[in-house]
């Protein structure tokens, strides 16, 4: 059984997913533990569920490489054998990536290498782009540069706004999750030498 710890910033849609995925007893992970950078809604959904939460609040950037050493010393507790950034919208300092390197991903809300960064899906509508996308990928040292796990293309449709949009994208996203997680857990997929999709 593949433990998971889910890291969150907001509402924690796609963690809840997970959840309800991993509720299942054929699926063959287990959520270990939610932990944040702030009180976030998300982590209500790991309650509902008996799932131990943490919050390392953030100070601010030059406090970055304190904070994740914190973050990096409540995950060790749980062992996990992954750590999904689930809409977690803090940078990890070097030091926590190379701890849980490889077996760290992150699901981002665009078509990368199109759009990373915070604002995958405003940045998509201010570009004019008529399509975007939902991607899974590993964290490595850039932003939203690791290698892609999974990626599926979205239209942009007329009259859409950030809103909108987000949202037409979070289902696609649940459902790469979802699998990729299923896949790492099964063996079918390995991290450290992941075959481009
Ligand atoms: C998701 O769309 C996730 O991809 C995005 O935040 C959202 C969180 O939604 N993350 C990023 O943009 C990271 N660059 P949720 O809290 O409802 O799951």
């Amino acid at each position: 059984m593949l433990t998971v710890a889910v890291l969150i910033s907001g509402t924690g849609s796609n963690l809840r997913a997970l959840l309800d995925a991993a509720a299942d007893p054929s699926y063959p992970a287990r959520i270990v533990v939610v932990g944040a950078d702030r009180e976030a809604d998300g982590l209500a959904h790991a309650e509902e569920f008996g799932v131990p939460t943490f919050v390392v609040p953030w100070r601010g950037a030059a406090e970055r490489d304190a904070w994740g050493a914190e973050l990096s010393a409540q995950l060790r507790v749980w062992q996990p054998g992954l750590v999904v950034l689930s809409g977690l919208m803090k940078l990890l300092p070097a030091a926590v990536v190379d701890e849980w390197s490889p077996r760290i991903i992150n699901t981002h809300p665009a078509f990368l290498p199109e759009f990373p960064g915070a604002h995958g899906v405003r940045d998509a509508l201010a570009a004019g782009a008529t399509q975007t996308g939902a991607s899974v990928i590993v964290v490595d040292g850039g932003v939203d540069a690791g290698p892609i796990l999974a990626q599926e293309r979205v239209p942009v449709l007329p009259g859409d706004d950030e809103n909108a949009l987000h949202e037409r994208i979070k289902p696609v996203e649940r459902r790469l999750l979802i699998d990729i997680v299923r896949r790492i857990a099964d063996g079918e997929l390995d991290l450290a030498a992941p075959a481009l999709h």
